[in-house]
């Protein structure tokens, strides 16, 4: 990615409402309350930022286990909250609203009212589409999905990821570029599942009701640093079309598409000291019998690092000396 590339659409689990106010001794339902502010700096930075979409996760298809209370209050303050106090406001700086989820007979008729007289207010706005899931779950859009192929008649065949996409609950939706979460909590909790495919996710400490325009900013610093690759080898190695190849040529494959340029030479490793591991077994070699021991204790994913430096090592070895005692190039 680019330095400073910008984010199309910007999805944010809200979350740690209820922590932050047990925090202060009070009753969960403040710590929804207390989230105004954080909702006003998610806005406004979005809005500042020139993001196109911004989704919020406001209520999914698992907090109706909450407490009864809680999920009343919930429900209602939505309302309360977005349309009542922030509507008209929302609408003078051309933003446009609209829900993703299911009606519900547990959401009082009111409160839809509210929120699709809302939704027609803003409908001609495109300055920002700002998305609240509510009663929503991202494998329940996936089920839904498949309903609405299945009962079009849409056959097997032409069922590829485009055609998917269509049949979504909101289908113009496109993929989450970053996706942040408050609260501290390190998961998805089944938002967006499909869109969230290349998302880069961002988790912060912060409380939501504590979140304001530094934090944005933050998330979108870590963003920035991040670099997308999408399968490929990365910018530097693989070129797209709005950055184009140095050499013309590179560019066009045998079958009109894109050919990939060949990867980097691999840096030159200095040879590694010969460290005893086992009698009869020294060097990078010896990483590679690593006892199970010391595996357990390294865990899998370093332990593999640790045998693909000791191979290519090897390989590297096996070069200079030319003759091959290592394993197969990979
Ligand atoms: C997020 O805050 C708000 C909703 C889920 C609606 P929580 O209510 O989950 O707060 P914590 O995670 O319990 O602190
Ligand atoms: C996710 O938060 C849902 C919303 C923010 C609306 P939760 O608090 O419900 O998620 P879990 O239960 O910690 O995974
Ligand atoms: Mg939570």
């Amino acid at each position: 990615m680019a330095p400073g590339a910008s984010v199309r659409h910007l999805a944010c689990i809200m979350d740690g409402n209820g922590r932050w106010a047990q925090n202060r001794g009070l009753d969960r339902t403040h710590g929804h309350m207390a989230a105004r502010s954080a909702f006003d700096a998610i806005v406004d930075g979005a809005l500042g930022e020139g993001v196109e979409w911004l989704t919020l996760f406001a209520f999914s298809t698992e907090n109706w286990a909450r407490p009864e209370e809680e999920v009343s209050f919930l429900v209602h303050f939505l309302a309360e909250r977005v349309i009542k106090r922030s509507m008209s406001r929302l609408h003078q700086r051309g933003v446009r609203l609209r829900l993703l989820g299911w009606e519900d007979p547990r959401i009082p008729v009111d409160v839809m009212d509210r929120l699709r007289e809302a939704e027609e207010l803003t409908r001609r706005n495109t300055t920002l589409h700002l998305t609240l899931a509510f009663n929503y779950g991202g494998r329940r859009d996936l089920c839904e999905t498949v309903r609405s192929l299945v009962s079009q008649g849409v056959t097997p065949e032409r069922i590829s990821p485009d055609t998917f996409a269509r049949h979504m609950a909101l289908p113009e939706l496109p993929d989450v570029d970053l996706l942040l979460r408050t609260g501290g909590e390190h998961r998805i909790s089944n938002f967006l599942l499909w869109h969230c495919a290349y998302a880069e996710l961002v988790f912060l400490d912060v409380l939501w009701p504590d979140f304001r325009a530094p934090h944005f900013q933050h998330a979108l610093e870590l963003y920035r640093q991040r670099q997308r690759r999408f399968g490929t080898l990365g910018p530097a190695t693989t070129p797209g079309p709005d950055r184009p190849a140095d050499d013309g040529a590179a560019w066009s494959g045998a079958d009109g598409r894109p050919a990939l340029p060949a990867a980097p030479a691999l840096p030159a490793v200095p040879a590694l000291p010969a460290v005893p591991d086992r009698p009869g077994r020294t060097g990078p070699a010896g990483l590679l019998g690593l006892p199970t021991t010391i595996a357990s204790h390294l865990g899998n994913s370093l332990l593999n690092g640790l045998k693909e430096t000791a191979r290519f090592a090897l390989l590297h070895i096996s070069d200079d000396h030319g003759q091959s005692h290592g394993p197969e190039p990979w």
